[in-house]
């Protein structure tokens, strides 16, 4: 069975490294990870984590109201399609909705823009290029009811 938590920064780190930054060198540890409105959220299975994601109180300025970034959005290889992407995006969309926030957004590769749009994303504008990364969406999803 999976569980959803709320996880620590260095926790996520990990992850981070084997699903994100192989092969990438680029930084890991992203600024604002300490700050005191970022969350993060893991998934175990038997108690292994397998699953992690980051939210953090940063505006696009293509978008009105308050807003928060997801990032580092990875599941690792042997888990993936059994849900825990998913479970972490329905928990932050209720922990967002409580705390007013209008919009949630992210840079999302273009291997993930499907993953989104099946959790509410919308992407936004063309596509563009990330140095040493690749290509990427702006994919948005509306928190708030109004
Ligand atoms: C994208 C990623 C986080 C998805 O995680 P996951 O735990 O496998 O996702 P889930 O199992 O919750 O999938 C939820 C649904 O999306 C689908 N899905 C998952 N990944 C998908 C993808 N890349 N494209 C299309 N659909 C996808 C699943 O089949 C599932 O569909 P269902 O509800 O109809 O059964 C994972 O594939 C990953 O870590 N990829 C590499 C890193 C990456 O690209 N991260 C995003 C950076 S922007």
């Amino acid at each position: 069975m999976l569980q959803i938590k709320i996880i620590e920064a260095i926790e996520t780190y990990p992850i981070r490294l084997e699903i994100l930054r192989k092969n990438i060198p680029l930084p890991y540890k992203f600024e604002g990870d300490l700050d005191s409105e970022t969350f993060h959220l893991g998934v175990s299975k038997n108690n292994e984590l397998i699953a992690v994601s980051s939210y953090m109180n940063v505006k696009n300025k293509n978008f009105e109201g308050n807003q928060y970034q997801l990032r580092g959005m990875a599941t690792l290889k042997n888990y993936r399609g059994f849900g825990a992407g998913k479970l972490m995006l329905q928990e932050a969309f209720s922990m967002l909705k409580g705390f007013g926030i209008d919009y949630l957004w992210c840079n999302a590769r273009i291997v993930a823009v499907d993953f989104y749009k099946k959790q509410g994303f919308q992407t936004y504008g063309d596509e563009f290029e990330i140095p040493i990364v690749g290509k990427h969406y702006i994919m948005f999803k509306k928190i708030s009811n109004d």
